[in-house]
């Protein structure tokens, strides 16, 4: 608003001075033109006069009389030319024409401007001519330009008053135009750009829809541009959410082989412990089964001796039963260290789930415990052995998990042409960091003495014999469910 006023001002100013310049110059060409004339027709009328200086003076007296502005007339006569030059001067004062005799040099001049000690500012006209008697002679006019001056200066005023009053009018009109209309929008579409600045891009600066004004433009253009972003921004969001789905996949399926790369570790490391097992076990086996041949071979002897008395006689088939069951036992020891190789004959589900639940079960856990059994009637190919080794094991670690008592229940069915087999309890269940480890061999949360940590590690061994799987599902506090599914043996294959 300064800047624009400063500016008019200037400008106006400008205008002014030129305006008055320009005026007081035409004023005074129109003065020098008059002038000029007057000298011309004055040297024409002082050749009528003739030579007589009273005449001469007369006329020169009424030609200053009769123009307003004449200040001096002055004639200079022939026999004054040259170096003393005489001439008579009619010259006007207050008290009237005064007439003077005068000396100086003759030249044309066609109107020169001079300052007059009397009169100030004034246009000198000199006419040079020759006089009645064919004598040269030269007129001098002088012409004041105060009337030209008080002219200008009248002018100026006007001009002055004329360029403030234009002046205020158009700052207040360029005010009003400015802040009512163009800083109201220019706000508004500034406070739409501040927006979209702090990241609200669901803004729109005010403006109508068609034509209007170049701010009306410049708005519709921001609108558009902000249109332009929001889908682009869209469009961004969109790439970034597929990106981060994609890498979301990725990491899940990398997360997912590490799994399988640590549990294969896991699986080699529990393998290579239950070699190392298999070979305790079989140097065991091996110097255990010495002294039970021997054991054996003695009560052999003991039984063919006549004179042993009754009670003896009678115990000595029950040592020898005892010794065959452990021979056995070792037997079998050594047979599943080695590997399992799985012999597949048909069996009846029902007397294995029987059989496990018999064994494991002693009358105590009986008491605290409730048993379901659900077991298919049906008849499959699979090996007994393996099958009985898994229900033993998952049935005794579902009792071990309830000590206080609970609900076991046992399935063995055929689904299609899976066996599947399910041990649930009600018991501790387990926390993941324990889940995640319990088919390691060696691996147990049981006291000394309690547990080895090699059934479920076993258990995983047979499932994979079997060519199935083993999962478990458990909730802390709410119990587990282990599930063993594996395919029923073809006739043709066993
Ligand atoms: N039904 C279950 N409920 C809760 N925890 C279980 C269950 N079954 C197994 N576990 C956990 O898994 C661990 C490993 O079981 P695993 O059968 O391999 O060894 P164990 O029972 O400790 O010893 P072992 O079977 O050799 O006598 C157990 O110590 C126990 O912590
Ligand atoms: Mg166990």
């Amino acid at each position: 608003m300064l800047l624009f006023a400063a500016v008019l001002a200037a400008t106006l100013l400008v205008a002014i001075v030129l305006g008055l310049r320009i005026a007081q110059r035409s004023v005074e060409d129109e003065i020098r033109k008059r002038t000029s004339e007057l000298a011309s027709a004055t040297t024409l009328a002082l050749k009528r006069v003739g030579t007589d200086d009273d005449q001469l003076s007369e006329e020169l007296a009424a030609t200053v009389r009769k123009h307003r502005g004449l200040m001096r007339v002055e004639l200079a006569r022939q026999a004054a030319l040259g170096i003393d030059a005489d001439f008579t001067a009619a010259r006007i004062t207050p008290n009237g024409i005064l007439f003077s005799r005068w000396r100086g040099p003759a030249t044309r001049v066609a109107g020169e401007v001079v300052d007059d000690p009397d009169s100030g500012r004034a246009l000198r006209v000199v006419a040079p001519f020759n006089d009645a008697r064919g004598g040269r002679a030269r007129l001098v006019l002088l012409a004041s330009l105060a009337e030209a001056e008080r002219l200008v200066a009248a002018e100026r005023r006007a001009l002055l008053e004329v360029a403030v009053g234009a002046s205020l009018f158009l700052v207040i009109a360029f005010w009003i135009l400015l802040g009512r209309i163009l800083i109201r929008r220019v706000s508004a579409l500034q406070l739409a750009m501040r927006a979209v600045e702090g990241g609200l891009l669901d803004v729109k600066a005010p403006g109508p829809a068609q034509g209007g004004d170049e701010l009306a433009y410049l708005a519709r253009g921001f609108n558009q541009m902000l249109t332009q972003i929001r889908g682009f921004n869209a469009e961004l969001t969109h790439k970034i959410e597929e990106a981060t789905a994609e890498l979301t996949r990725k990491n899940r399926d990398l997360e997912e082989l590490n799994e399988l790369l640590v549990d294969a570790r896991r699986d080699l490391t529990s393998k290579e412990r239950l070699a190392a097992l298999g070979q305790l076990a079989g140097t065991i086996a091996h110097e255990l089964g010495n002294p039970l041949n021997a054991l054996n071979g003695h009560l052999q002897l003991l039984a063919r001796r006549p004179d042993l008395p009754d009670p003896a006689r009678q115990q000595v088939p029950v040592l020898q039963g005892e010794v065959q069951r452990m021979t056995q036992i070792i037997r079998r020891f050594l047979d599943q260290t080695r590997g399992f190789t799985p012999a597949a004959e048909p069996v009846q589900l029902a007397p294995l789930v029987d059989e496990a639940i018999d064994l494991t079960l002693g009358t105590e856990a009986r008491a605290k415990i409730q048993v379901a059994r659900e077991v298919d009637g049906a008849e499959v190919r699979t090996d007994p052995g393996l099958v009985r080794h898994l229900l033993t094991n998952l049935v005794a670690n579902a009792v071990d998990a309830m000590p206080n008592g609970g609900r076991l229940e046992v399935q063995a069915r055929q689904e299609g042409r899976d066996v599947v087999l399910r041990v649930t309890d009600t018991g501790s269940g387990m926390p993941p960091e324990v889940k995640r480890h319990i088919f390691e061999a060696f691996y147990t949360t049981k006291p000394n003495g309690k547990g080895t940590g090699l059934g479920l590690a076993i258990c995983k061994e047979i499932a994979r014999a079997l060519k199935g799987r083993i999962d478990v599902d458990s909730e802390p506090g709410k119990g587990s469910a282990f599930t063993v599914r594996f395919p029923v043996t073809d006739a043709h294959t066993a």
